[in-house]
C-alpha cells in the first residue's frame, strides 16, 4: 500500500488543515492523530508542547508515513525545529506558509497575527514575516476564547442567532485594537479560526485580507511531495485513518463540522511517553 501523509494536531482543529490537503491531494492516503486527551496545547509551556509533539510525531512515524504535517499552529510555533532535528523525514508545518503569504500580500507593510497564547508568545509568525521582509510591522494578539467559541454550540437551533451575536462581540473585543494599526493583512494563526472567518471578515472589513494558514500549508504539501517525488501513484481510492487519544465520540461529532464531511474509522489509542 502507498505510504500515507501523517498529520497531527492537539485535537480536532487540525481537521481544517486536513480538509485543505484532501482538496488538493485527493489521491493521497492520510493518517490523522488528534491528541484529544491532552488538548489544548495553546495554554501549555514550550517544553510541554515539545514533548507532546515529539510523542505525536513518533506515533505517526511508527505507522510508516512518508511526511509529517504539523497541523497545530501551537506545536508548529514551538516544536518544528525540535522535531526536524530528531527525525529523518520531511516535517512540514503551518507557520512558514502562512507567514510567506502574509509578507507577499501586505501593501501597507502592517500585518496582524492572531493565535493561541503559546503561538503568540513564541513570536514564530512575526519572526518568519520579518525574516522575509524586516520592514513589515507585525502586530500579534492571542485570542484564547476563540477556540472554545468555535467548538461549542447550543443544541437548540433557536439559539443560533444568540451564538452569532456572542461570536461578533468576542471578535470585536479581541480585534478592536487592530483598527488603529492600519493593517491590511491578518493571519488566522490557529487551526480553529477558519471556522470564524465570516465573523472576523465582517468585523475587519474589505480593506483587510485574511490569510488562512491551512490553505497555504496544503499548497506547501503539494510542492514538497512533487519536489521529492513522493506523490501517490495509485489509482485506488485513498484511505483515511483517524486516531485520537481520548474517547472518539466528541471528535467524530465535532469533526464533521471541521472536516466538512463525516469521519470514518476513528480509533482511540494510547501514546507512549518518550
Ligand atoms: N490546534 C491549536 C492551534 O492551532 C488550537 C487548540 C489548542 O490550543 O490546542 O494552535
Amino acid at each position: 500500500m502507498e505510504k500515507s501523509i501523517g498529520i497531527f494536531d492537539s485535537g480536532i482543529g487540525g481537521l481544517t488543515v486536513l480538509k485543505e490537503i484532501l482538496e488538493v491531494l485527493p489521491h493521497e492516503n492520510t493518517i490523522y492523530l488528534g491528541d484529544t486527551a491532552r488538548v489544548p496545547y495553546g495554554t501549555k509551556s514550550a517544553p510541554t508542547i515539545k514533548r507532546y509533539a515529539l510523542e505525536d510525531a513518533q506515533f505517526l512515524i511508527n505507522h510508516g508515513i512518508k511526511i509529517i504535517v504539523v497541523a497545530c499552529n501551537t506545536a508548529s510555533a514551538n516544536a518544528t525545529s525540535f522535531l526536524q532535528d530528531r527525525f529523518n523525514l520531511p516535517i512540514l508545518e503551518v507557520i512558514r506558509p502562512g507567514a510567506e503569504k502574509a509578507a507577499k500580500s501586505t501593501r501597507s507593510g502592517k500585518v496582524g497575527v492572531i493565535g493561541t497564547e503559546a503561538t503568540i508568545k513564541s513570536n514564530a509568525y512575526a519572526a518568519h514575516i520579518r525574516h522575509i521582509n524586516p520592514d513589515i510591522e507585525v502586530f500579534s494578539k492571542s485570542c484564547p476564547l476563540f477556540v472554545p467559541l468555535v467548538e461549542e454550540t447550543w443544541s437548540d437551533p433557536e439559539d443560533e442567532s444568540a451564538l452569532s451575536d456572542i461570536k461578533s462581540r468576542t471578535v470585536k473585543r479581541y480585534l478592536d485594537e487592530f483598527s488603529d494599526r492600519e493593517i491590511d493583512t491578518l493571519v488566522l494563526g490557529c487551526t480553529h479560526y477558519p471556522l470564524l472567518k465570516e465573523t472576523i471578515d465582517a468585523f475587519m472589513g474589505e480593506g483587510v485580507k485574511l490569510i488562512d494558514s491551512a490553505i497555504e500549508t496544503a499548497q506547501d504539501v503539494v510542492r514538497v511531495l512533487n519536489d521529492m517525488k513522493l506523490c501517490s501513484n495509485t489509482a485506488q481510492e485513498a484511505q483515511h485513518q483517524y486516531f485520537v487519544t481520548d474517547a472518539p465520540e466528541r471528535f467524530r461529532t465535532l469533526g464533521t463540522r471541521f472536516l466538512g464531511k463525516p469521519l470514518e474509522r476513528v480509533q482511540q489509542i494510547e501514546i507512549k511517553p518518550h
